[in-house]
């Protein structure tokens, strides 16, 4: 096949390898359309690699080492097959920070073994102070941050790494991000014969790109963590865009733009539903501090008789879901109740809390997996002025998000966060299996109002308990 052929092949492959990557990030925007977006984005992505494989040319000489390329190929899918098929719906955000940080690492690998390829031919022309150095050491830093920040994001979601909520930090992560920068002015304005005689720099600002990234993330905690994640996911595409500037291939810049900022988008989006500037969660002053006020007021509990009855007989029923009915996969039996309410005439629909759960999305996903119908499940914000013509809130499993200190207590590590206003409601019955603290691990006077009902247990246990209740009316 003759060149011009084959790189003709390569282009259009990248073209429509692109337009899918868009169209598919498109369907992700709908539950229902979500599934097949991601199918699509993948099929893109196969088709560039193949392309990339089976086209890709250079001084007349086609992609080496196969062999190796498609054993690591091989065993990157079974092993990311393998995790993603066992994951626990809970576990989710984790296994997001850790393929995002596996992002970051390769575009800093990439970067890494291209610094020492830069040509001769260019260092000759240039020296080191040229656009193909620059995306090399973007990539370097950018990518590496992301890489050891989702590692520690991934660890603190895990459980297994705490805060470290030191004010100096902050400091040091100034002067750790400018010393970066500083080496990158450095290495650009060098001149040496070859790229090799650099590489000693490279390792130390390497070095110094993990101790930031891991800095970066240390202090930051509570309910930050989202942020954190999709602040992190854009820095993995950006440094991925680097690559795609570095090898001029259009999918890999496409990719990594869309990546980047379709990440910006959502960290902004995530800052504005926690009325929170991205400078304040970088600085990490959430879920730190005092514990919260002081509750005032007594725990009433009700049956589950009286509930079925409060619930049968209401007109209008809003089910607020959180991070618990998640950990109890209560979400089909939930749908059941709801359904069982509208066939006796009550109009029943979900309050969607954006960071309820743990990662963005996390309630549609769980109740679409349920096909809890989507049109069912409103915005917070929008739910808030229907709230108080609400016969009966049921709080599931959400403690951070429906807590008014958010709104009252400005000594409230949550004060300014947007929650459902579930107190406006005439009745409120709140499932959780005992009084454990939210994510923000702050009390809830929530649970002490005077219209509040708790109803304790599992919520899967209760709910199923519940439903029986009510057929049994
Ligand atoms: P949380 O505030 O985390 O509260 C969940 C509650 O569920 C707990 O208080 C717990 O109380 C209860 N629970 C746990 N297991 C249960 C079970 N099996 N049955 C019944 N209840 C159970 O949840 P939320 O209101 O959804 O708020 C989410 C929090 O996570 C926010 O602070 C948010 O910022 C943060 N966060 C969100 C994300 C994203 S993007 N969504 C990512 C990371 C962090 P008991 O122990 O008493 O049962």
């Amino acid at each position: 096949m003759s060149h011009t052929f084959t790189s003709g092949i390569l282009e259009i492959t990248y073209i429509v390898s692109s337009g899918m990557f868009i169209f598919g990030l498109k369907m992700l925007s709908h539950p229902d359309t979500a599934r097949r977006g991601n199918i699509v984005a993948a099929i893109g992505m196969m088709l560039a690699i193949l392309a990339t494989l089976l086209f890709h040319e250079k001084d007349g000489k086609h992609i080496g080492n196969i062999g190796w390329i498609v054993t690591a190929m091989a065993l990157g899918t079974v092993i990311g097959w393998v995790i993603a098929k066992r994951v626990k719906m809970t576990a989710m955000p984790q296994l997001v920070s850790f393929f995002n940080g596996m992002g970051g690492a390769a575009a800093a690998l990439i970067s890494m073994m291209e610094f020492l390829h830069v040509s001769p031919e260019l260092i000759a022309r240039s020296g080191m102070a040229n656009g193909h150095v620059l995306a090399i050491l973007l990539g370097l830093m950018i990518g590496t941050i992301s890489w050891a920040g989702s590692m520690i994001a991934f660890g603190k979601l895990d459980g297994w790494i705490g805060d470290l909520r030191i004010k100096a930090l902050r400091y040091v992560n100034v002067t750790l991000l400018a010393v970066l920068i500083g080496f990158i002015v450095f290495i650009m304005t060098r001149r040496v014969a070859a790229s090799a005689e650099l590489m000693p720099y490279i390792y130390i600002m390497f070095g110094a790109a993990v101790v930031y990234g891991v800095l970066f993330v240390m202090p930051i905690g509570g309910a930050d963590m989202p942020v954190v994640i999709s602040l992190l996911n854009s820095f993995t595409g950006v440094a991925a865009a680097m690559g795609g500037f570095l090898y001029n291939n259009q999918v890999m810049l496409t990719g990594g733009i869309l990546v980047g900022s379709a990440g910006t988008i959502l960290t902004v989006l995530m800052c504005r539903a926690m009325n929170r500037s991205l400078l304040n969660v970088i600085a990490g002053v959430f879920g730190g501090g005092p514990a919260g006020a002081q509750t005032a007021g007594t725990i009433k509990e009700i049956t589950l008789a009286d509930a079925a009855v409060l619930l049968s007989y209401s007109k209008k029923v809003v089910i607020v879901p959180g991070y618990g009915l998640a950990v109890a996969q209560a979400q089909h039996i939930c749908h059941e109740l709801d359904k069982l309410l509208e066939d006796k005439g009550v109009e029943v629909k979900y309050a969607i809390h954006p960071v309820a759960g743990r990662m963005p999305g996390h309630m549609n996903v769980l109740l679409a997996e349920a096909d809890v119908p989507y049109d069912k499940l409103v915005e917070s914000d929008e739910i808030n002025p229907e709230l108080p013509e609400t016969d009966v809130v049921v709080v599931i499993g959400a403690n951070d998000v429906v807590n008014p200190a958010a709104e009252d207590d400005p000594s409230s590590p949550i004060y300014g966060m947007p929650i459902v206003r579930v107190r406006e409601a005439k009745n409120i019955i709140v499932m959780k299996r005992g009084m454990g603290k939210g994510y923000a691990a702050i009390e809830n006077p929530l649970f002490y109002h005077d219209k509040t009902r708790m109803l304790f247990g599992d919520a899967k246990v209760t709910l199923q308990n519940l439903v029986a209740e009510i057929k049994n009316l």
